[in-house]
């Protein structure tokens, strides 16, 4: 399937809300000029308890970020990204242009088809083992984006790894705010377009979940603001690249999301950086999609044309 538009802003706009996002608030809003996308972060769609600072919804821009990179690609054209915001308004995160014609790299193409199949999914994994090769290829992907996907090898880590999750788990379920603001995002009624479906909120099987289970985790050079969009870049390009190889992907990012366990997770991974988000990889039965709010719904179109 490609997007229903050629033209490289809606094929980009209509991309960028298939990203994931924490508790899928899709915390963001495009302004449209001519053949520039302004990308801004939704500030009203910010996890007050579960991510304060705003960390997760840039992941999630940033993952929306790369989805129009690829879809201005896979339309012929040549997409040019500014991660500079723009002075005195912090929700802005980036401009996208989209410029001159290119052939599309059949991989690009790849990709971006790769966008509407995507999805996370929570079950339970088979036995069958991701090979090597396409582990190369998830680590490969992150770098890609400048960041680093870290495999956590080994049983006595991995081990380790769930009591984190666990630990993080039971923080979560103690905290009546944290409860309170995932109620208010999961089974939202009739026409909402955002949240989480009931069966994505109920706590998944007990770690750890699958026989032979991959888990990885995606670390930044830095943790500043456009640190964690290029992250979010980084994390899509793994998650289509997973996509594209028919591996399933769920995020494991309990640990992150409480401070006193964040660092816990750097020093288990005991490689340079900081951890964004945990994934979980492995063969699965088809997960259903999730809504989204359409292109009109989060696009302001100013002036140009
Ligand atoms: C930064 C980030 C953190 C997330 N953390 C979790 C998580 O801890 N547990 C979970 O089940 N899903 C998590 N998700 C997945 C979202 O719930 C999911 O992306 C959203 O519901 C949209 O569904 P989709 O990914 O199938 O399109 C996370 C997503 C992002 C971008």
């Amino acid at each position: 399937m490609s997007f229903a538009s050629q033209d490289p802003v809606g094929a980009a706009l209509g991309a960028a809300i298939r990203a994931p996002s924490p508790h899928n608030t899709q915390p963001w809003r495009f302004e449209v000029d001519g053949d520039r996308i302004e990308v801004f972060l939704d500030q009203d769609r910010v996890l007050k308890v579960a991510d304060p600072e705003g960390r997760e919804a840039r992941l999630a821009c940033g993952a929306a970020l790369l989805n129009m990179r690829l879809a201005v690609r896979a339309v012929g054209r040549t997409p040019v990204v500014g991660l500079v915001p723009r002075a005195n308004e912090p929700a802005h995160l980036a401009t996208v242009r989209v410029r001159g014609r290119r052939r599309p790299n059949p991989d690009d193409v790849a990709m971006a088809r790769a966008i509407v199949y995507r999805r996370s999914n929570r079950r339970a994994f088979t036995a069958r083992e991701v090979p090597v090769w396409v582990l190369e290829a998830l680590v490969r992907a992150a770098a890609e984006e400048g960041g680093a996907l870290v495999p956590l090898t080994g049983g006595a880590r991995l081990a380790e790894f769930g009591g984190l999750l666990r630990e993080a788990e039971r923080v979560q379920r103690d905290d009546p705010a944290y409860q309170e603001e995932l109620a208010r995002w999961t089974a939202l009624e009739g026409a909402r377009k955002d949240g989480l479906p009931a069966a994505a909120a109920v706590m998944g099987p007990e770690w750890p979940f699958d026989r032979r289970p991959l888990v990885a985790v995606l670390l930044s050079d830095t943790d500043g603001r456009a640190a964690q969009v290029r992250a979010g870049q980084a994390l899509q390009r793994v998650l289509l690249r997973a996509t594209t190889a028919g591996v399933s992907v769920s995020f494991l990012a309990q640990p992150v999301e409480v401070p006193a366990l964040r660092g816990e997770v750097a020093r288990l991974v005991a490689a340079p950086g900081c951890p964004q988000v945990v994934l979980r990889f492995g063969y699965g039965f088809a997960a259903p999609a999730t809504r989204r709010r359409p292109v009109a719904a989060v696009t302001h179109y100013t002036g140009g044309g």
